[in-house]
C-alpha cells in the first residue's frame, strides 16, 4: 500500500532549520523559524517558566487525565489574557479548550468549522503563514485568498482587502492576523480594525483571529484590541492562540481554541462540539505547558517575572528592526525603513529567489523562500555580516 506514495518535499519553514542545522559554516545564521534568540542566538528558557516548573515539580500531586478542555484554570486565564474585561466573558459567552499549539488550535477550529458548515470557504490574507492554508485544506475545507501585502509599496492594500471581505458569502470565514502579521511584519490599525468589524459584522462572515504573537508587537493588551474590537461588533468569533513565542513554551506544544458565541446557552452547545472534535483527534492536550502557564498567570510575582522578560523579548526585536534599517541602508542603494514600521518577528526583504538561494549558499544565512526573516535572527555580532552579504547579492 505504501508504494503507492510519492514523496513530498519538505516544510518550507521546517525544512530550513534542519538544512541549518546541517550547514558547518562558522558565519552562518538562521533567519528562518520564528523562534526568539538573545543577543547570543540562545532560545532560552524564560526564568518565570523555571519558577513555575519548579514550583509545579514539587506540587504537582497526580498524572492522571485532565479532560477534553485541558486544564480549566490555563482556559479561563488565557481567556482573560485574549479578552481583558470583554463583556463577551462577562455574559459567559466565550468557551476554550486547550490544544496542542497554536497549530493544533488552527486544526480543532479547522475541524469545528467543518462541522458548522462543511462548504465554508477559508480566507487568508496573501500571503498568510505558510502552514495556514494546507492545515485548512487537510480538514477538507475550501481556501481563498485575499489581498492583504503590498509587496510593491511595503504596506497594506486595505482598500483591495475591504472590496473583497464585502464579496465574502455569509457563513465563510475569514482568518485574520490579531497583530505581528506572519509573514509580512503589517498589520492592521484600529480604525483599520474597525472598518473590518463593521464588514463582518454586515455581510455575516465569521472571523477567525489567529493570535500568535500576543506581546511581541507592541504589548499584550494593544496587541489584542483589534481582536477585542470585532469582538464587540460581531456575535460569533474563533480564536487560535499560542503560548509558543510569548511564553517561550515552543516545544511544550501550548495554545487554546477559544469560541465566542452570541448567547451562553448557543456557546454550551458549541464547546460540546469542540470537544467532541478534541476527542476525535487527540482525545485531551498534554498537561506541562499549560501547568507551566496556569502557574505564572496565577501568581502575582511570576506574572509580573514574565511581563518583563516579555517586554525585553520585545523591546530587543524592535531595536533589532532599527538597527537592521540602517546597516541595510548603509550598506546598499535600497531604503529598508518599511522594516521600522512593522510588527513582530518577521519582514519581508522583497528580495528574489536567486538572491535568497545566494545568501544561504554562499553566505550560510538562511532566510525563508518568500524573503522572510525572522529579525530575531540579528545580534550586533552578526549585523555587519548580514548587511554586507544583502548588499553583496543585491549588486
Ligand atoms: C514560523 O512561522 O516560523 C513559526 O510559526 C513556526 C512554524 O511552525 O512554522
Amino acid at each position: 500500500m505504501f508504494s503507492i506514495l510519492k514523496p513530498l518535499p519538505t516544510d518550507p519553514i521546517l525544512g530550513l532549520m534542519a538544512a541549518y542545522r546541517q550547514d558547518t559554516n562558522p558565519n552562518k545564521i538562521d533567519l528562518g523559524v520564528g523562534v526568539y534568540k538573545d543577543e547570543l542566538g540562545n532560545t532560552p528558557v524564560l526564568k518565570a517558566v523555571k519558577k513555575a516548573e519548579a514550583f509545579r515539580l514539587e506540587n504537582e500531586t497526580s498524572k492522571s487525565y485532565i479532560g477534553l478542555a485541558g486544564d480549566l484554570g490555563f482556559c479561563s486565564k488565557i481567556e482573560q489574557q485574549l479578552l481583558g474585561e470583554h463583556r463577551a466573558l462577562l455574559a459567559n459567552r466565550v468557551r476554550t479548550a486547550q490544544a496542542p499549539g497554536g497549530t493544533g488550535a488552527l486544526r480543532v477550529a479547522a475541524e469545528f468549522i467543518v462541522r458548522c458548515n462543511p462548504n465554508a470557504t477559508v480566507w487568508v490574507t496573501t500571503p498568510t503563514w505558510a502552514n495556514h492554508i494546507s492545515l485548512f485544506e487537510a480538514a477538507g475545507l475550501t481556501v481563498k485568498e485575499y489581498p492583504y501585502y503590498d509587496y510593491e509599496n511595503k504596506g497594506l492594500l486595505f482598500d483591495e482587502m475591504v472590496e473583497t471581505l464585502k464579496q465574502v458569502p455569509k457563513g465563510d470565514i475569514v482568518l485574520l492576523h490579531a497583530c505581528c502579521h506572519n509573514p509580512s511584519g503589517m498589520d492592521l490599525n484600529l480604525e483599520q480594525w474597525e472598518i473590518v468589524a463593521d464588514i463582518a459584522a454586515d455581510v455575516g462572515f465569521t472571523p477567525l483571529v489567529d493570535i500568535a504573537y500576543q506581546g511581541f508587537g507592541t504589548g499584550l493588551d494593544d496587541d489584542a484590541a483589534g481582536l477585542r474590537l470585532l469582538a464587540d461588533k460581531v456575535d460569533e468569533l474563533i480564536i487560535c492562540s499560542s503560548c509558543s513565542k510569548n511564553f517561550g513554551l515552543y516545544r511544550e506544544r501550548i495554545g487554546a481554541c477559544s469560541i465566542i458565541s452570541d448567547t451562553s446557552a448557543v456557546a454550551d452547545i458549541a464547546n460540546s462540539v469542540l470537544l467532541s472534535v478534541v476527542r476525535s483527534i487527540y482525545s485531551m492536550p498534554p498537561a506541562h505547558g499549560a501547568a507551566i502557564v496556569d502557574t505564572i498567570l496565577g501568581s502575582n510575582e511570576l506574572t509580573a517575572l514574565w511581563h518583563e522578560e516579555l517586554a525585553e523579548m520585545r523591546d530587543r526585536i524592535n531595536g533589532l528592526r532599527s538597527l537592521i534599517v540602517d546597516a541595510l541602508n548603509t550598506e546598499t542603494d535600497q531604503d529598508f525603513s518599511f522594516i521600522k514600521h512593522q510588527h513582530g518577528m518577521f519582514s519581508f526583504l522583497g528580495i528574489n529567489k536567486e538572491q535568497i538561494e545566494r545568501l544561504q549558499k554562499e553566505f550560510g544565512i538562511y532566510i525563508v523562500g518568500s524573503s522572510r526573516v525572522n529579525v530575531a535572527g540579528i545580534s550586533k555580532a552578526n549585523i555587519d555580516y548580514f548587511s554586507k552579504a544583502v548588499a553583496e547579492v543585491l549588486k
